[in-house]
């Protein structure tokens, strides 16, 4: 039987970012192709078969996006983004955090099941100008496409700008098994995408394109390079994408409507492929795709799209023939059945501008909204109160969890959602149900993926308990950061300029 091709985005057309009336167009650029830059994989410090050592550091440099003047830019190791990270489920691994920046930061591993707040990474885990943090944890879940980036509230948005952003692959021995392209840049490519606003000599100026809804720029960049190709030079290829904006969504398809493969979503490897010829992704989503370019000849040239601009151009090189095909089934993802007798958790996402919101609240540090039990298997069910006129998608996002989305609006999830998530795009009026369990104790922020929604509080936390062994957190405070990127800055704490307090 032909296998079903899924021909549309699934979300819904009126909520799309093209709507907002705050909306920045991408434009193509003037600027000849240039080759896709593919960030270097991080050499750990040390390896052994039980352990990984790295070192991880932001830092600020300069980076050569556009003819001209280079930009002031932030990075992991890396003038811009970072270099990819790979981890392997079932190692320990100790990392030092090094910031070398002007200004606190912190390192949030997005999508990574370890113990919150400070592991995690999000607001109470600072690292200081010039200081090193530790952490140390073990990886337990499947591999996936994760990354790392900025979370010192509320200045995540602008951070992240900079260039605060990296992937993280992790591995294991069921997705090596599976016949998948693995060759780092050569068939499994990285594909961080973002956009960005150049100004006077090139530079960014995130205030200036300040906008409380998230912020955009004109240009495309795919791992930070303008109006990039890449070489295909093996019949399959499989895409990590992640949506490293601050605000915007991908609406992706090729040029001439070639279909391909999602197998994998946030959380790992997808149960099935699901087989489409667009694919949207909303503000912190990945997707892992496998497309098979065998029907062209070396010269051809097929380019991926966003809407009706132009991101990466594939040029077809000569190449073996791969006649590998993928498997109906992939991976097994345990289902397992609410614990008895929980009460459904309700939550909303409120409010637009200025105004958002998490359950009719703006977010505070200091505050725990809500608890469960470590280990617990609880439905959530999260409602966009936006109207569905004017209303904008928010993607929710829980810390240290994988979820299993159950239903939007009572009805059937996305195709492209049977997988591991944790973030999911929720149109405006409508009630997404999920599943959470945490397997970790910790304090969790969850909140809307549109980072400028969050750092201006559209979150909130929760504690993962264990009621034989209750903890107390060290909760960071607004004053207490303030006064340190004060200190930084060299200006009053009154003066700091923090967008979304
Ligand atoms: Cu990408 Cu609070 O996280
Ligand atoms: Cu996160
Ligand atoms: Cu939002």
């Amino acid at each position: 039987m032909a296998k079903k091709v899924y021909t549309d985005y699934f979300f819904d057309e009126p909520a799309y970012n093209t709507h907002d009336g705050g909306y920045i167009p991408l434009v193509t650029p003037k600027t000849a192709p240039q080759p896709l830059a593919i960030p270097p994989l991080l050499k750990p410090d040390k390896q052994t078969a039980t352990d990984d050592y790295y070192t991880v550091k932001a830092q600020a440099s300069e980076t050569q996006f556009l003819p001209g003047k280079k930009t002031k830019t932030w990075g992991y190791n890396a003038g811009f983004l970072g270099q990819t990270i790979v981890f392997r489920n079932g190692k320990k691994t100790h990392i030092d955090l090094k910031n070398a920046l002007p200004e606190l930061t912190t390192f949030h591993w997005h999508g990574l099941n370890v113990p919150g707040p400070i592991t995690d990474g999000g607001c109470h885990a600072p690292v200081y100008p010039g200081e090193t943090n530790h952490i140390d944890f073990k990886v337990h879940q499947p591999a996936a496409t994760t990354w790392l980036h900025a979370h010192p509230c509320p200045s995540t948005a602008t951070q992240v700008w900079k260039g605060l952003a990296a992937m993280v692959i992790i591995k294991d021995d069921v997705e090596d098994q599976l016949p998948l392209p693995r060759n780092y840049g050569v068939d499994d490519i990285p594909m961080v995408l973002q956009d960005r606003e150049f100004h006077e000599d090139n530079q960014f100026d995130y205030k200036a394109d300040y906008d409380p809804d998230g912020v955009q720029g004109h240009t495309a960049l795919v791992n930070g390079t303008v109006n990039p190709y890449f070489d295909v030079t093996t019949q399959r290829v499989r895409l990590r994408i992640l949506n490293g904006s601050n605000r915007r969504e991908w609406r992706l398809h090729f040029d001439d409507d070639l279909a391909f493969a999602q197998v994998g979503s946030d959380g790992g490897i997808m149960p099935e492929p699901v087989y489409m010829t667009k694919v949207m992704l909303t503000c912190a989503e990945r997707d892992e795709l496998v497309i098979d370019f065998g029907k062209y000849q070396p010269g051809d040239e097929v380019t991926l799209m966003t809407d009706d601009t132009p991101l990466c151009h594939f040029r077809i090189k000569a190449f073996e023939p791969d006649d590998t095909k993928l498997p109906d089934h992939l991976v097994d993802i345990k289902d397992e059945a609410p614990t008895p007798g929980l009460p459904v958790r309700k939550i909303t996402m409120d409010g637009m501008d200025e105004q958002v919101a998490m359950d009719g609240k703006k977010f505070d540090m200091q505050r725990i909204d809500a608890r469960q039990k470590v280990g617990d298997v609880a439905i959530w069910e999260i409602r966009n109160t936006n109207s569905t006129k004017n209303g904008m998608v928010h993607p929710f996002h829980v810390h240290g969890t994988q979820f299993q989305v159950l239903a939007r609006n009572d009805g059937p999830v996305y195709p492209n959602e049977h997988g591991l998530k944790d973030t999911v795009g929720v149109n405006p009026g409508e009630i997404v149900r999920i599943k959470v369990k945490f397997e970790l104790t910790g304090v969790y922020m969850y909140h809307c993926h549109i980072i400028e929604h969050e750092d201006g509080g559209m979150m909130a936390q929760i504690e993962s308990y264990d009621p034989d062994h209750p903890k107390t957190y060290h909760l960071m405070d607004m004053e207490t950061l303030r006064n340190a990127f004060a200190k930084e800055k060299g200006v009053k704490p009154e003066d700091v300029w923090m967008p979304g307090c």
